[in-house]
């Protein structure tokens, strides 16, 4: 889509009818920047408009400026006066494992205390397989839109949601029938993952998985947009992956890659070579890795939250199942994916064992604290950059002229608060697709559009 320039008003013309205005922002970021992905020391840039304002109309954005231009512009039947308050785009959380049942809460007790032994990542995922086997399609569906519920309430307008809990792939496919007919504000962008870890089943008979998953492509195709793949030293080899891949690429399928979250396992030149969207974790990506990700265009999407939940950042007591060698130093790592110029993005990874929280605004506080990050390079990360992971940066992760009207105001006023002030919920107002869908930090009457095409 072709965009006009944002802000653009023209003084003396008659006044334009929009179907909402946002007056008075104490602060408005646009979030603006390359549609291909902002870099490097781009990141550092957050375009600041005080006594901002905004108009939209059909859902999208008409003007972006400040409040005496658009009021001279523009008319609405409804004002919202954000004095006092930042505004900003919603947030795209673009890596999820929305669909599953249990719980592994003891599993972190047990972590922390180191009381007894925890379940290692691909023990745990297979614990939460187990559970989510048992959990009828109605729980399932219930609990997942309750999490996009939460999700919303905390400011996150689009998630991607993956499978990955299939004890067969009969079961991945259940699941992946589940995400896709999700009916909810939050747009939910499904990802077919069964390449996930091996399945107890199939033990020894790791080529049997990978055929039964290749066979399942065209289903999965027809109902996900992406296909997942985890190239992992406790996964995936970078040969099976690259199999499933590029079956899944040929059947149209976009990729996306779990890449060296244990170790390096040349999954971030797997995703390169793929021509991937988007590849998660990179923990222990090495440098010609993170390099061909910056020349292939996929995005780097960094997981703060997993760092955190994982004991991964914390000397003494790190998991040795779990992490065989000490992590490389994050942050260094964080600088180089930068300084190698590859388009980096933040996401949740909301799933019931790495990483537990529904909160954006969390990832954005631990990704400062853990990550080192500056307040501008996070925002465009959960942004512009992360809408880029989902190929969707032409549609929306920022407050431009044409783009999908997805807007929050904060309850603070500036986007350093946001990011400084840890713990609550700081959103005030959800806007999606030019809706009110969240006031005064709970669902709007009438909201969220739930449900299933079941
Ligand atoms: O953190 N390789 C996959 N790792 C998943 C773990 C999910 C889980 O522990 O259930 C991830 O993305
Ligand atoms: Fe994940």
């Amino acid at each position: 889509m072709e965009l006009a320039p944002a802000g653009t008003v023209f003084s003396g013309m008659p006044k334009g009818n929009a179907d909402l205005l946002i007056v008075h922002a104490a602060e408005l970021i646009r979030c603006s920047g390359a549609r291909d992905g902002i870099r490097r020391s781009d990141l550092e840039r957050l375009e600041l408009i005080a006594d901002g304002a905004l108009a939209i109309g059909s859902g999208r954005i008409l003007a972006v400026g400040s409040t005496e231009e658009l009021l001279r512009a523009y008319t609405a039947p409804r004002i919202i006066h954000a004095s006092g308050r930042l505004v900003s785009p919603s947030f795209v959380d673009p890596h999820s494992h929305l669909v599953f049942g249990g719980s592994r809460h003891l599993d972190y007790e047990a972590k922390v205390t180191q009381r007894r032994p925890g379940r290692a990542l691909a023990g745990g995922i297979g614990f939460t397989a187990r559970a989510t086997s048992t959990t009828s399609d109605d729980e399932l569906i219930r609990r997942a839109l309750a999490d996009l519920d939460a999700m919303l309430v905390h400011g996150t307008t689009t998630l991607e949601a993956k499978t990955g809990y299939g004890v067969s792939v009969e079961e991945e496919l259940r699941l992946l029938r589940l995400t896709a007919g999700l009916r909810h504000t939050v747009d939910v962008v499904p990802t077919f993952l069964a390449l996930h870890v091996l399945p107890e089943d199939y033990a020894g008979r790791r080529d049997r998985w990978i055929q039964e998953i290749t066979d399942a492509l065209p289903e999965a195709a027809g109902l996900a947009r992406y296909c997942d793949v985890s190239c992992d030293p406790v996964c995936f080899t970078f040969d099976e992956c690259l199999r499933v891949g590029e079956a899944a690429r040929s059947l149209g399928m976009k990729i996306r890659v779990h890449a060296d979250q244990t170790g390096d396992a040349n999954g971030a030149a797997l995703a390169a070579r793929l021509a991937a969207s988007a590849a998660d974790h990179l923990d222990y990506a090495n440098p010609p890795g993170l390099r061909a990700l910056a020349t292939s265009g996929t995005v780097a999407t960094l997981l703060p939250g997993v760092a955190l939940h994982l004991c991964e950042l914390t000397p003494g007591i790190r998991d040795d199942q779990l992490v065989a060698a000490e992590k490389p130093f994050l942050p260094m790592l964080v600088r180089q994916a930068i300084a190698a110029g590859a388009v980096v993005a933040l996401s949740t990874d909301y799933n019931p064992g790495s990483c537990p929280t529904v909160s954006m605004q969390v990832v954005m506080q631990l990704a400062a604290r853990l990550f080192r990050l500056g307040y501008a390079e996070i925002w465009n990360m959960c942004t512009l950059n992360a809408a880029r992971a989902l190929d969707l940066a032409d549609d929306r992760g920022s407050l431009e002229v044409g783009k999908r009207a997805d807007v929050l105001v904060w309850t603070v006023p500036e986007h350093g608060m946001v990011i400084n002030r840890f713990g609550s919920n700081l959103v005030d107002t959800v806007i999606a697709g030019g809706q009110v869908v969240v006031e005064a930090g709970r669902i709007a009457r009438g909201e969220p559009t739930r449900g299933t095409a079941k």
